[in-house]
C-alpha cells in the first residue's frame, strides 16, 4: 500500500470504531440530537468570527455560514420534548416552564441569522449583523442553559 492510502484506511477505521460524540455516555436520542445541532451552529459561528472579527480572506463565505445557522436550526425538529432535562445536558428545566419564551428566543436567533445572511457583502452591515447575532443566541443561553 501507498502511505497515502494507508492514512486513508487508518482514517477509515478510526471513524468507525471511535464513538460518535465526546459525550459517549448519553444515550437519550434528544439530548444527543439537539447537542448535535448546536454544535453545527457552534462551528458556523466560529468561522464567522475568524472572517468578521479575525480577517480571515473568505467574504463569500459570509452567507453560507448565516444559512448553515439557518439550515440547522429549521432541523432542530422534536429535540425538547417534556423530560428531556434528565441526563448529560445543560438545558435547564425552565425551558418546559416557559416554553413560548424559549420558542421565541428560537425564532429571534433565526431571524437574526437570516438579516445576516441578507447584509452580504457589505462588512459593516455584517459586522453589525454578527454582533446582533450572537447576542440572541446568548439572550437564550442566559435564561435557558446551565452556566458550566
Ligand atoms: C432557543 C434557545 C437557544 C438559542 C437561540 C441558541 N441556543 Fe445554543 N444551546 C441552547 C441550549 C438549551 C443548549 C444546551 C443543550 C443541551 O445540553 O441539551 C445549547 C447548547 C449550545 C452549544 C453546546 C453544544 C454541545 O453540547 O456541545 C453550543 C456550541 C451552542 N449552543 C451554540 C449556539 C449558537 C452559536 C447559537 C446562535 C447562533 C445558539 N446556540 C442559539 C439554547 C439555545
Amino acid at each position: 500500500m501507498k502511505p497515502r492510502s494507508l492514512l486513508l484506511s487508518f482514517c477509515a477505521a478510526s471513524i468507525l470504531t471511535t464513538p460518535i460524540t465526546t459525550q459517549a455516555d448519553e444515550t437519550n436520542p434528544n439530548i444527543v440530537h439537539r447537542q448535535g445541532i448546536y454544535k453545527i451552529a457552534g462551528g458556523h459561528m466560529t468561522s464567522l468570527k475568524s472572517i468578521l472579527a479575525l480577517g480571515f480572506e473568505a467574504p463569500a463565505d459570509v452567507s453560507f455560514h448565516a444559512q448553515g445557522i439557518m439550515d440547522a436550526f429549521s432541523h432542530m425538529g422534536n429535540s425538547f420534548p417534556p423530560g428531556s432535562d434528565k441526563g448529560q445536558t445543560r438545558a435547564r428545566k425552565e425551558i418546559w416552564e416557559d416554553m413560548d419564551t424559549f420558542k421565541q428566543r428560537g425564532k429571534d436567533a433565526y431571524a437574526a441569522a437570516q438579516a445576516l445572511r441578507d447584509s452580504a457583502g457589505d462588512r459593516s452591515a455584517e459586522l453589525g449583523a454578527f454582533k446582533k447575532m450572537a447576542k440572541a443566541c446568548k439572550a437564550c443561553h442566559d435564561d435557558f442553559r446551565k452556566k458550566k
